[in-house]
């Protein structure tokens, strides 16, 4: 949930400018989204693109993050950073979402290239009342000429990668897997594309000696058939901003991410399996589609009868059995 500062701080950034002269930098920003020939990116040109992300993608994002940082706290009950290093940060969503859920973390850096993004983020933390947000370091950089890399436990690449190149991707990924980390965490949407770029990131990983934390439990090739993705979603309540600029009239919506975490030490258990689609609650039984540590995915009834019953009743989509 966003804390009350950043409600407060949307709620100013809404008010710069009558909402409708968003509008068509909203419906460009989704288009771009939803494109999936990999040729549009997501650039943030004019302030109405930078404002439109902040209002209706940040809330988005934010959600995903506190998602997957529970789902990493669940997967490493041990892994407590002191430092995180966010990568790509825009206006600072990730370290945001990561300040409150964390209460380890001492130090956050964050490398952005767009000034207008980091004169915003940089606002917003400063007001923020949080001792670690104000005095979190940002650096206006390109990643791809970056030549001195903070070090950090947690580092962390937000949709970043659906703006680069395949080559691009290759470059960044392999500098990042060569950093001193404990745990790298790739997020991107839960898009087809979005799956392709976090596949290659995948196989990147694994060539580079690197273990995985998650969502996969095994390191086998991804089984999902082609067509498919492997996908997840969060509940994000939505803001009346983003009821507005999307002319929708429900109160929530399904953000929907790729992911990948990968870690420099071997886990002391990774998970049975990876619940991969929203689970089917029957009358004792509950359908869940499972990716599995074979290397093999498949659905299974779980009846009341099943000493998993009760753990597949309480797991969600994108959940681990262990
Ligand atoms: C879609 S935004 C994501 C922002 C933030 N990580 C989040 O999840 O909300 C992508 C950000 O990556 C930044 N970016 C893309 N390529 C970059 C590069 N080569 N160097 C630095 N920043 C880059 C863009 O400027 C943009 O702010």
């Amino acid at each position: 949930m966003l804390p009350d500062f950043l409600k407060d701080f949307l709620l100013l950034e809404a008010q710069k400018q009558p909402l409708k002269h968003l509008k068509p930098a909203h419906e460009q920003l989704s288009l771009n989204y939803r494109d999936q020939s990999g040729q549009s990116g997501v650039r943030l040109n004019t302030q109405a693109d930078r404002q439109v992300y902040r209002l209706s993608r940040l809330p988005a994002i934010y959600a995903v993050i506190e998602a997957l940082a529970k789902e990493l706290q669940a997967q490493l009950p041990d892994f407590a950073p002191t430092s995180l290093l966010d990568l790509g940060a825009g206006p600072g969503t990730v370290s945001l979402a990561l300040a409150q859920h964390f209460a380890s973390l001492e130090q956050i850096f964050l490398c952005e290239r767009d000034r207008e993004q980091v004169r915003w983020g940089q606002q917003l933390f400063a007001e923020s009342g949080n001792p670690l947000l104000a005095a979190a370091r940002w650096e206006i950089a390109d990643l791809l000429s970056l030549q001195r890399w903070p070090q950090a436990d947690l580092h962390c690449l937000s949709y970043v990668l659906n703006e680069l190149d395949p080559s691009s991707q290759t470059q960044l990924l392999g500098k990042m897997y060569q950093q001193p980390f404990q745990v790298l965490l790739l997020v991107e949407p839960g898009t087809p594309l979005g799956y392709k770029h976090i596949l290659a990131a995948r196989q990147l990983a694994l060539e580079s000696g690197l273990q995985l934390v998650g969502p996969c439990p095994h390191a086998q090739a991804c089984p999902l058939q082609a067509g498919d993705w492997c996908h997840f979603g969060t509940r994000v309540a939505r803001t009346q901003v983003q009821r507005y600029l999307k002319d929708g009239f429900e109160s929530y919506e399904d953000e929907k991410f790729a992911w990948l975490a990968v870690s420099k030490t071997p886990l002391l258990q990774t998970p049975a399996a990876r619940v991969l689609r929203r689970p089917v609650y029957r009358k004792g039984v509950v359908d869940l589609t499972l990716c599995q540590s074979d290397g093999s995915w498949k659905t299974s009834s779980i009846a009341r009868s099943h000493a998993l019953y009760k753990k597949a009743r309480k797991v969600d989509w994108g959940g681990s059995l262990s």
